[in-house]
């Protein structure tokens, strides 16, 4: 997080140094045929991270609380799970949170779901006060800088700007592969950005942040070809990297999820919790990419990128081995482009973790890191 925050500070920078090359592409219309509408701004839309989406539920006849007091809201119609995380604290509500947040893997659909009996949704879609980090520490983390810059610019919320928050507990899929949670979500983007287009007679351009990027690059390609030369300007990725990089998210699944998402306690349930979503076994490192490098280093063996069914089942997440091979080695071997202009925003040459000394393999302690060069994250 904290590599990640001087990157966010220097985005809004970075897009007004880009004039007037870049910059003026973007904004003006210099395009053919679908471009030459009024005015000047090519609408746009932002993903922001992880954890910046709200969530809602509700909670029908058919949830079972796991203690009396976390069924107060059954019948109740929708209400905020998570927006306010230090309300969870205040409220005495972590337990129910989650209990009321948890996911399950469907080995029978190949798909994740909630518990029964409860419901989700992600609210504010298409406004562009959809995203806001929970942590009061670190408020502009869900691109609002970036949000402020483009206001600067005249752009306006629900008419060139917008928002397209999603439930960043599910990995966007792969085109071919299956997830209820985000083909619903495509559907409401791909509408979002046909508006916005036809409305102003303008490309579209996506700007995502961090796991936005992977969300907003999956999008993309799972648009038919012919409709991405239609309606997409330019897809703008900066540090499109799950949350604080590959050797994090191993990190996270050993050790929980401060690092990637923000509960003010201290409470170890919150790495159960952690570990039931699908992200948690997102952007584990490919072997493609880091081969037979030694990450994971203990005193009887190591693991590298092909070994990491058995980390998996090493640190007691045997469940997590069949939704690792069936739903995130495809992905890992998917290397289609989105066939749109792009532009990828990295750091390089930052101190980045390398490899995990858990030296006696006991996971519940923090692991020495050795640091090697990388983006930072
Ligand atoms: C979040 O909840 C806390 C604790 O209930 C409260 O003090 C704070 O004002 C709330 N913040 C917002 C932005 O609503
Ligand atoms: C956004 O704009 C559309 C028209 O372009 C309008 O129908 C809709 O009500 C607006 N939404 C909000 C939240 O203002
Ligand atoms: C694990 O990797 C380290 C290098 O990072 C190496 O020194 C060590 O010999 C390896 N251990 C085993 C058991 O292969």
């Amino acid at each position: 997080m904290a590599a990640i925050t001087p990157l966010l500070r220097l985005l809004p920078v970075l897009l007004l140094l880009l004039p007037p090359a870049l910059l003026k592409y973007l904004t003006a219309s210099n395009g053919p045929a679908k471009d030459t509408g009024v005015g000047e701004l090519h609408p746009i839309v932002l993903l922001a991270g992880l954890g910046c989406s709200d969530l809602e539920a509700q909670l029908t006849e058919a949830y079972q609380p796991s203690v009396p007091r976390c069924g107060a809201m059954k019948g109740k119609g929708w209400f905020s799970l998570w927006q306010n995380t230090s309300d969870l604290l205040a409220q005495g509500y972590v337990q129910c949170f989650e209990q009321q947040m948890r996911l399950f893997y469907d080995p029978a659909t190949n798909d994740y779901r909630n518990l029964p009996g409860v419901e989700t949704r992600v609210p504010k879609f298409g406004s562009a006060r959809a995203f806001h980090d929970k942590n009061p520490l670190h408020p502009k983390r869900c691109l609002d800088n970036v949000r402020e810059a483009l206001e600067e610019l005249g752009y306006r919320d629900n008419d060139t700007l917008f928002e397209a928050p999603y439930d960043w507990r599910y990995v966007p899929p792969a085109p071919g592969q299956i997830s209820q949670i985000y083909s619903q979500f495509f559907q409401r983007f791909k509408a979002l950005v046909e508006t916005a287009s036809s409305k102003h007679e303008k490309k579209v351009i996506i700007f995502a942040h961090s796991y936005g990027g992977m969300v907003a690059l999956e999008f993309v390609r799972n648009m038919p070809l012919a409709w991405r030369n239609r309606y997409i300007k330019h897809l703008i990725l900066s540090a499109p990297t799950p949350s604080t990089g590959f050797m994090r998210m191993i990190q996270g699944l050993v050790s929980g999820s401060e690092h990637m998402i923000y509960v003010p306690t201290s409470d170890t349930s919150l790495r159960t919790l952690w570990r039931t979503f699908e992200t948690s076994i997102m952007g584990l490192p490919s072997p493609n990419v880091f081969g037979h490098e030694p990450l994971v280093v203990t005193k009887q063996r190591n693991y590298s990128a092909y070994d990491m069914e058995e980390f998996l089942a090493a640190i007691g997440l045997e469940d997590s081995i069949e939704p690792f091979r069936r739903r995130m080695v495809p992905k890992m071997n998917y290397f289609e482009a989105p066939m749109v202009p792009m532009t990828c925003i990295n750091g390089v040459g930052v101190r980045t973790p390398q490899q995990l000394l858990f030296w006696e393999s006991d996971y519940d302690i923090s692991p020495e890191i050795v640091y090697g060069d990388g983006d930072g994250i």
